[in-house]
């Protein structure tokens, strides 16, 4: 069988993150397409360059021509800036909007077919304006941002426990951004909540410092935002889409009519296979947590509205 094609749109440090990822874990042959010139070309040949070292099977390839993405069985868009210190995610709209409303369209024109993956920030409203952008079916073209802020719950709660990772099952909704929703009630470990762990204002630290994981990242780097944990995050989504397993992922999907809310991206659980977004099954939230998660779709509704979409 021939191996997927992924084409990573945007050669930065996310971008050859995740194809790094890809090629380790064998998952699919990789094209890193950019506007600068060299810069894929050059980390396609240091990744070519590790190959004979880690003996992984797939290749990589880098181009500044769309023609050579021709056929991708999924697009990831990382394309755009990412933040600096002091920069909110919103900050970079007007710049990256830019950057999306062109690489899509030059995408899709030589893969009709593919699934779109964005990662570009802000990215609720990012992942809005591809799917806008492309006309494609929303089940094609969706975001990272859920699994991300998931692992980074995770994290702050193995922190905080001591308990092994592999026993934390964390999950977090809504906007990728400050109005994003940690749900301890349904976050546990080793299968009990964390609410029933933890005194309520310990689970506010750590909600509060899962809010501001990004940022906390950003302020230490000083020169760019995160990128190892994002990368395996697109990469547990590209797992569930290319060996089609139906995985119920914390993705940024477009919600119509599901917890109430219409025409909005943001993360809530949903299906990934190899058609794109499965099925949408609703969590049984709670009164406050469906307010949260509302009031969330409300302001992605809001930046949205604001950036003229
Ligand atoms: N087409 C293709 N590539 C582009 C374009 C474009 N029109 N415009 C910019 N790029 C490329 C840049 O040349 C750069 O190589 O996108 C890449 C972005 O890489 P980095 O600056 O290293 O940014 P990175 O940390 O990878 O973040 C990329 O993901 O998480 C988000 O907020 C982050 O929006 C940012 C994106």
């Amino acid at each position: 069988m021939a191996r997927p094609k992924v084409t990573i749109v945007g050669a930065g440090q996310v971008g050859a993150t995740t194809a790094f990822l890809l090629l380790e874990k064998g998952l699919a042959d990789v094209v890193l397409v950019d506007v600068a010139e060299g810069l894929p070309q050059g980390k396609a040949l240091d990744l070519m360059h590790s190959r004979s070292v880690e003996h992984f099977a797939p290749t990589v390839s880098g181009t500044n021509d769309y023609a050579d993405t021709a056929d991708s069985d999924v697009v990831v868009v990382t394309a755009g800036l990412p933040r600096k210190p002091g920069m909110t995610r919103e900050d970079l709209l007007a710049a990256n909007a830019a950057i999306v409303r062109s690489v899509i369209p030059a995408a899709i024109e030589e893969s009709p077919e593919a699934i779109f993956v964005c990662v570009t920030n802000p990215l609720d409203v990012m992942t809005h304006l591809a799917w806008q952008v492309s006309g494609l079916p929303c089940q094609r073209i969706f975001g990272m941002g859920g699994v991300l802020d998931s692992a980074r719950f995770a994290f702050a709660i193995a922190e905080e426990t001591g308990a092994p990772t592999e026993t934390i099952d964390a999950l977090v909704v809504g906007a990728h951004g400050e109005a994003m929703v940690p749900l301890p009630r349904m976050s546990t470990v080793n299968g009990t909540p964390l609410t029933e762990i933890l005194p309520a204002e310990r689970v506010e630290a750590l909600v509060d410092r899962t809010v501001n994981a990004g940022a906390e990242v950003v302020a230490l780097l000083k020169t760019g935002s995160a990128f190892y944990a994002p990368a395996a995050s697109i990469v547990a989504m590209l797992e569930a889409i290319l060996g089609d397993t139906g995985a119920v992922l914390s993705s940024c999907v477009r919600l119509e009519g599901h917890y109430g809310i219409e025409d909005v991206y943001l993360s809530v659980p949903a299906a990934l296979g190899s058609l794109g977004v499965l099925e949408i099954p609703e969590l049984d939230l709670d009164a406050s947590e469906l307010a949260a998660l509302r009031a969330s779709a409300t302001s992605v509704a809001e930046a949205v509205a604001a950036a003229g979409l």
